[in-house]
């Protein structure tokens, strides 16, 4: 519910948290993209959400529908009308499109949440850096590559910097906004005042690995994988000791799956890759494991845990 107090107030405050974006392109479709389409939309921007795969999309505009549902059965409870009202208008500000060269013709903000592969990303932005206007604002998503990495093959290096979300979207406050060696001042506050705008707390981070919150979450999760392999104690028991015992809302095992057990090898060996000596960063084998038999977690339906098909 306290999470739920912030999108209030930014919707019905939302004249004044206006930003100089307001047609935003979001290139990848999935967990994270589709969170950060819908919050876009609900802030009152204009939305173009583009994947190379045209079923993930329709997938992405359930979910959101679905979730928008939950937004406004809380901000609208006594006003049914209001709360369809929001969802058609929210919805309808949402284009989508599976061709990233046209769909940031007429952006002023790109924010990038696909795969996190470093070589993938460069071959986008290199294609949107000559497709886009001058003036739009590139973002990348990632959980744990460089900002000044990613940037490196793009002309607009000073209009290039890191938003990293927390999934899930709509309901995490936190926007890490990441400044790069070459991000510009006015393109770090037009950032910062894009992140308000959208009902999130921003802080600035430094082009760190994991910048704040994965520095200290991914060895987490990490070190209790390990916990798990040696057998020190079942998933169960450890997922209960965190919640029951620290008060986190999920323990570290529930939450691998929940971010997707892809996207955490991934971080982890890139991490792993780039500073071989820290222990904390060692793959994995549970993990590896569970990847390559197509384990994934939430998203697939069985990782450490089994979940029942959406
Ligand atoms: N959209 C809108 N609302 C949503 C939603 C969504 N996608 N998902 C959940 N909600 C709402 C629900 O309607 C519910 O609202 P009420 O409490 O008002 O009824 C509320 O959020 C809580 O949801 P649930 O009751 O379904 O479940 P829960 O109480 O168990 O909470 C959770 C779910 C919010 C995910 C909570 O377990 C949690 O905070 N988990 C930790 C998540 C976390 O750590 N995220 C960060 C991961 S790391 C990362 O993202 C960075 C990276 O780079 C890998
Ligand atoms: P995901 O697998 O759910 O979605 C990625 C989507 O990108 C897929 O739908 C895929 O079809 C699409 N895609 C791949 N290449 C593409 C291309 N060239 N053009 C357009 N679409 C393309 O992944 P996700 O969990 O949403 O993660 C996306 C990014 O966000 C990654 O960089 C990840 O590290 C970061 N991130 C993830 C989390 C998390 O909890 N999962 C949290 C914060 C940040």
């Amino acid at each position: 519910m306290i999470q739920f107090g912030i999108i209030v107030r930014n919707l019905s405050s939302s004249s004044a948290l206006q930003s100089a974006i307001k047609n935003v392109t979001i290139i990848g479709g999935g967990l994270m993209g589709s969170g950060i389409a819908q919050v876009t939309a609900q802030a009152g921007q204009n939305v173009t959400l583009v994947d190379v795969n045209a079923d993930v999309l329709s997938k992405s505009q359930k979910s959101i529908n679905i979730n928008l549902g939950k937004v406004a059965k809380k901000v609208f409870k006594e006003n049914p009308q209001e709360a369809e009202k929001f969802v058609t208008e929210s919805l309808a500000r949402i284009k989508t499109s599976t061709d990233p060269v046209s769909a940031v013709q007429t952006a002023d903000l790109v924010v990038e949440a696909i795969v996190e592969n470093i070589d993938v990303k460069h071959q986008l932005f290199q294609k949107l850096d000559s497709a886009a206007p001058s003036h739009t604002i590139f973002a990348s998503n990632t959980s744990s590559l460089s900002i000044n990495e990613i940037a490196s093959i793009v002309k607009r290096k000073d209009k290039f910097g890191g938003l990293h979300f927390f999934n899930p979207v709509p309901v995490m406050r936190l926007l890490e906004v990441v400044r790069g060696a070459e991000t510009s001042e006015a393109t770090y506050k037009t950032m910062m005042e894009w992140g308000k705008s959208i009902g999130k707390t921003c802080i600035t981070c430094k082009d760190t690995p994991g910048f704040v919150v994965n520095r200290l979450l991914v060895p987490y999760m990490a070190e209790a994988l390990r916990l798990l392999e040696r057998g020190d104690a079942s998933a169960r028991d450890i997922d209960i000791a965190m919640k029951l015992g620290a008060g986190y809302p999920m323990g570290p095992i529930e939450l691998a799956d929940y971010v997707g057990l892809d996207t955490t090898k991934f971080i982890l060996d890139g991490w792993h890759k780039k500073y071989p000596e820290q222990p904390l960063f060692n793959p994995i084998p549970i993990l590896d494991k569970h990847v390559a038999e197509g384990k994934l977690g939430l998203k697939t339906g069985e990782g450490f845990y089994k979940y029942e098909k959406k």
